[in-house]
């Protein structure tokens, strides 16, 4: 269920993000990182954007740009549940963070894979952990599926994926649903409290010339690294999709959990086609009750564009003059 609003969480959020970084998931780890309202435990990666080799490297560079070493970042699936690989270089270049350089990372990789790093956090944590997920599922999945039984260390899931209306990675299917649609099938069947952050809603999320000069105008590292983020990102999206500015997707899941306020949601039955020719990774989101199913996630709908940016811009501020 969305959170009651407010100005924040009452206290830290214990929170793991299992991300794809990517562009848009570096921002979200930015986020995460720098608000006060968020206890990151740990963050995980899986293929999508690129590779999950390229993923983890990336993962362990942004949290190194955000002063955020002590973070564990356990390296996770290197494909979907069916076995494939789809992969999205094609809009974050070729080691899937593309654009300015970075510097190396300021440590390692975790000993433990993804599952099992999670396993750790919800075993190690003293209330349920919330799971933010902004790729391919497939983490998520897995670790639903070893622990059918005790899901109650998990306080909610908030997923970057699926749409409303239309798709992106193919007409009618969002990339990451369309990556592992298997997975989503198992998140969406769990019986957990589920948060879905579509394109509908992150395509209002829109890094638009005056929100990168923002960014430029801090003056600062962090900043200018995420004003060069921001310009390759959106040269894909002007190049594939004919957008203006490039949607910022998975921050998204991160200010619904900060402030669920800044979202409008509704409560439906969400399915997701895992079997159709042309529909597969499709997500149907049952807005008007049609089928007369149970509902089994929020739905986001409505974004305040000047919350959100102030939000995150906010937080880039905030790290970039702590380093
Ligand atoms: O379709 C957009 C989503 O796919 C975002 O999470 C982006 O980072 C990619 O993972
Ligand atoms: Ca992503």
């Amino acid at each position: 269920m969305v959170p009651a609003p407010g100005r924040g969480p009452a206290r830290p959020i214990p929170t793991v993000i299992d991300c794809d970084p990517g562009h848009d998931d570096a921002i979200a780890l930015l986020l995460a990182v720098a608000s006060p309202f968020i206890d990151l435990r740990a963050v995980t990666t899986t293929f999508g954007n690129c590779s999950v080799a390229d993923a983890t490297r990336n993962a362990l560079r942004i949290l190194t740009l955000a002063g955020a070493t002590e973070i564990p970042v356990g390296r996770g699936a290197a494909g979907s549940l069916a076995g494939t690989t789809e992969l999205g270089n094609y809009v974050h270049g070729k080691r899937g963070l593309d654009g300015p350089d970075l510097a190396e990372p300021g440590f390692e990789v975790s000993g433990l894979p993804a599952v099992e790093l999670i396993e750790r956090v919800l075993a190690d944590a003293d209330e349920p952990v919330t799971l933010i997920a902004t790729g391919p599922i497939t983490n998520v999945a897995t670790l639903l599926q070893r622990h059918v039984a005790d899901r109650s260390r998990i306080r909610e899931i908030i997923f970057m994926g699926g749409s409303v209306d239309r798709g992106n990675h193919t007409p009618t299917a969002e990339f990451n649903t369309y990556a592992d649609p298997e997975a989503l099938a198992v998140v969406l069947g769990s019986g957990l409290p589920v948060r879905m952050v579509g394109l509908n809603l992150t395509h209002q999320a829109l890094a638009t010339p005056e929100v990168v000069a923002r960014m430029r105008a801090m003056d600062h590292h962090v900043g200018h690294v995420a004003a060069e983020w921001m310009g390759f990102f959106g040269s894909s999206y002007r190049a594939i999709w004919e957008f203006a500015a490039p949607p910022v997707h998975d921050p998204c899941t991160v200010a619904a959990l900060i402030r669920p306020e800044l979202i409008e949601w509704r409560r439906c039955f969400v399915a997701v086609e895992t079997k159709g020719e042309w529909t597969r990774g499709t997500t149907v989101v049952d807005l008007h009750d049609r089928y007369h199913r149970p509902p089994n996630a929020d739905v986001a709908l409505t974004l305040d564009v000047g919350g959100y940016w102030d939000l995150v811009l906010g937080a880039i501020d905030t790290l970039g003059k702590g380093r």
